[in-house]
Formats: structure tokens, C-alpha cells, sequence
């Protein structure tokens, strides 16, 4: 595992953005794992910044997201697709039949979830995935529990995750109990990962991981120390308490 320590979240987006440009320039066909949340929304920026400025070329990337609410579908300004659109998609060249969200409206959820690990595998799968960490240490919606899903699934969120998504959201009531989220094993089997997250209140989770000696279902993010290429970028005040 690599840990890199910034001063600030505009240093993580850009030490993040500078290694995924390398990756995209290296590879214009990568294949892109990628995430929501506020965490990535600076590497986003950056990344469309070197798009416009003519550095980066997306017109053969592909890219499958993490999760969706069950529930909401693109037009949804909760959706994640949504979110994605907004943040991303929209200002970049990727083509949209190479864009991958997990269908919070698909009518099999089962059939469809396994069909959404056979896609990233038919795509080759993931060649950089991106992730944020929940303050409970979820990956993508893996949330805290005795076992751990595989492959992607629907998922139950925790109360804990619920009230704190709820700032995307008018009130807690609206947001979805549950979600379409890829599997630990989906995770894991990304050829590298990339971690950021900033904040004080995500330094509980870092040190989780960076302290880790035995892994654990209770934090999903300790999995990633089974991998064999993780970067772990975080800010001063997520790292905090691991100092
Ligand atoms: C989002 C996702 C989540 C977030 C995590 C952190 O696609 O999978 O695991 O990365 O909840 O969220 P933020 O970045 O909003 O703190």
C-alpha cells in the first residue's frame, strides 16, 4: 500500500487527477472505476480541466460506477447517474454508450447485478479504480456487517449512512433505504485502486486501514489490504490520527 499525505483537498484532487491522466495517456481505452460522493468531485474538476485544455482525450475510455440508489434513474437529481452527468460526463468527450452507472430502476435487480460483473469483465476489467470512504469505513455502499457481498448486489444502507447522504437530499426521509452497489470481490479485483479522502471527520476510517492488523468485515475498507496496489491519498486532517 502507497500513502500519500497532502497538505489540502485541492493538492489530493490534483495528485489524484495527475495519476489517472498518466494512466488515460498511458491507456486512451482504460477502463475507469469510478465514484460519487464529494470526495472525487475536485479530481472531476481537474480532470475535465485537462480535457478542455486539450491534454486528455476520453473518446475511448469506458467506465463503470460503484453504485446507485434503487429507486432513482438519470432524470433523478439524487440519482447518481445524476451526479455523474453533472460532475463529469457532461464536460468531457467520453462516449455514452462507454458509460456504465448501475440501474437503480433495472427490473431483475439479481439477474441485472450479476450481469453488471460480466460487463466490467467482458470490458477487461477495472484498470484504476477510484473510491471515497464512508466515516463508518464503507466502500462504495458495502456498508459495515457480519459478511460481506461478493460480486454486486443490492444492499441495505446503514442508519449511519443514510443521515449522512442525507445533505445531498431535502430531508432523511427522502433518501432510499437501499442501493445497487459493486461487491468487495468486484472491488478487488481492479487492477490498482486509488483512495482519497480528506477531512477530520474521515481521519477515523484512515486510521482504521493505516492501523489495520487484522482485517475485518465490521470495516469493508480493511479489504483493500489484501490488494496489491492501493494508493491511499488523504489531506492532513484525515490523517490526523494516524500520524
Ligand atoms: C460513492 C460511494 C461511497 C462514498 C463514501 C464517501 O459512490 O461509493 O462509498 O465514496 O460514502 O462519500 P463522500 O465522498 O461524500 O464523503
Amino acid at each position: 500500500m502507497k500513502l500519500i499525505v497532502e497538505k489540502n483537498y485541492e493538492n489530493i484532487s490534483r495528485t489524484a487527477a495527475n495519476i489517472i491522466a498518466d494512466k488515460v495517456l498511458a491507456k486512451p481505452g482504460i477502463v475507469l472505476g469510478l465514484a460519487t460522493g464529494s470526495t472525487p468531485i475536485g479530481t472531476y474538476k481537474e480532470l475535465i480541466k485537462m480535457y478542455k485544455e486539450g491534454i486528455l482525450d476520453f473518446s475511448e475510455v469506458r467506465s463503470f460506477n460503484l453504485d446507485e440508489y434503487v429507486g432513482l434513474d438519470e432524470n433523478n437529481p439524487y440519482s447518481y447517474r445524476y451526479f455523474m452527468n453533472e460532475n463529469l460526463f457532461d464536460h468531457i468527450n467520453i462516449k455514452k454508450e462507454n458509460i456504465h452507472v448501475p440501474d437503480g430502476k433495472a427490473e431483475n435487480m439479481d439477474e441485472y447485478c450479476k450481469d453488471y460483473d460480466r460487463l466490467i469483465e467482458k470490458a477487461g476489467g477495472i484498470d484504476v479504480q477510484i473510491l471515497g470512504i464512508g466515516e463508518n469505513g464503507h466502500i462504495a455502499f458495502i456498508e459495515p456487517d457480519t459478511s460481506l457481498p461478493i460480486g454486486t448486489s443490492v444492499v441495505e444502507l446503514t442508519e449511519d449512512t443514510i443521515v449522512v447522504n442525507s445533505r445531498f437530499f431535502n430531508s432523511v426521509d427522502e433518501v432510499p433505504r437501499t442501493a445497487v452497489s459493486m461487491g468487495i470481490g468486484s472491488i478487488l479485483k481492479a487492477k490498482s485502486i486509488l483512495l482519497l479522502a480528506n477531512g477530520r471527520r474521515k481521519a477515523d476510517a484512515i486510521n482504521s486501514i493505516l492501523e489495520c492488523e487484522r482485517i475485518s468485515t465490521e470495516i469493508p475498507a480493511s479489504f483493500l489490504l489484501l490488494h496489491p496496489d492501493v494508493t491511499i491519498i488523504v489531506d492532513e486532517e484525515a490523517y490526523s490520527k494516524s500520524k
